[in-house]
């Protein structure tokens, strides 16, 4: 049973909203399994009180937060310092305070080349096709590059926001812009096929591409986790190809934040646990 005492711990998460996380579930699982005296609670931060909200860690010595949607981005400006990733990406995901310093972290894209990891899929030397070029596309990008992806061949719906990211990540890597009309063009040459956007999320989402024609050499990830099989995951699937969803990204951008709060390694089979009994 969850015993809260004067000397338990506050974590959270900011999001707006944030009814929907899965966060609080797994995290309170996670400081559970390990003896922590700590809990994760949801805070709804409209985001034009983030400012006073990120005021509201210091002066309650909250000691640690993620951040989802829609103040990632908004919460940067806010904070005392960010990493390089965090930086990079211009988006924050996990903030710890230590003595009313906040740090700010994004652990998203890094998250999801472990939950590859842990499917037995290494990312070094592969060409990944990456569908979709918003918040989540350049942070999966971003990692894919650092972890020693080959090349990285990024398709959006809006050529010029493809265009403009592999711009940016010119620098770590083999990068590529092309539109989605083309990725057919391109699937042959891929060993990994990625779902950034939000298509699938919705029976009705028409698909990005025809998925028929993937061949079943590819591996084919989806971030998406609710539906658990996207359409783009089951045709992939049915055509022979190895499929991941959006759990382990969860699971594991999670399992990163809890490390760096706490410094212990994370019990990602208790977190995954709950997050599967829940979905
Ligand atoms: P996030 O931060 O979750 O990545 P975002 O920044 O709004 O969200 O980006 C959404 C991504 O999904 C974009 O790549 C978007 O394509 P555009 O840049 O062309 O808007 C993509 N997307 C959303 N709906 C789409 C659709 N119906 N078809 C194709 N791509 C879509």
């Amino acid at each position: 049973m969850l015993r809260i005492t004067g000397k338990t711990d506050v974590y959270g998460i900011f999001g707006f909203p944030v009814k929907h996380s899965l966060s609080p579930l797994m995290q309170t699982a996670a400081f559970e399994a390990l003896g922590i005296d700590a809990v994760y609670v949801p805070f709804e931060v409209n985001p034009d009180n983030l400012g006073g909200a990120v005021s509201g860690l210091r002066a309650m010595n909250i000691k640690g937060i993620n951040v989802t949607v829609p103040l990632k981005e908004k919460i940067v400006p806010f904070l005392d310092r960010i990493d390089e990733v965090a930086a990079f990406l211009g988006a924050v995901n996990t903030v710890k305070n230590e003595n009313g310093v906040l740090s700010g972290y994004n652990t998203d894209g890094d998250g999801f080349v472990d939950s590859l990891e842990e499917e037995g899929v290494d990312v070094r030397g592969k060409t990944v096709l990456l569908i979709g070029a918003g918040g989540s596309g350049k942070a999966v990008a971003f990692a894919l590059l650092n972890r020693g992806a080959g090349r990285v061949i990024i398709a959006n719906r809006t050529l010029d926001r493809a265009v403009a990211l592999s711009e940016k990540l010119k620098s770590y890597g083999d990068v590529e812009a092309i539109s989605l009309e083309d990725v057919e063009r391109v699937l042959s040459s891929a060993d990994l096929i990625v779902n950034t956007t939000s298509v699938g999320m919705r029976e009705t989402d028409p698909p990005l591409f025809d998925y028929e024609v993937i061949p079943p050499s590819v591996v084919v990830v989806d971030i998406i986790y609710k539906p658990f099989k996207t359409e783009l995951l089951k045709v992939a699937e049915e055509k022979g190809a190895k499929i991941i969803n959006g759990l382990g990204m969860l699971v594991h951008q999670g399992a990163r934040a809890f490390r760096i709060w706490t410094g212990k390694e994370p019990p990602v089979d208790v977190m995954k646990r709950v997050i599967l009994e829940q979905l």
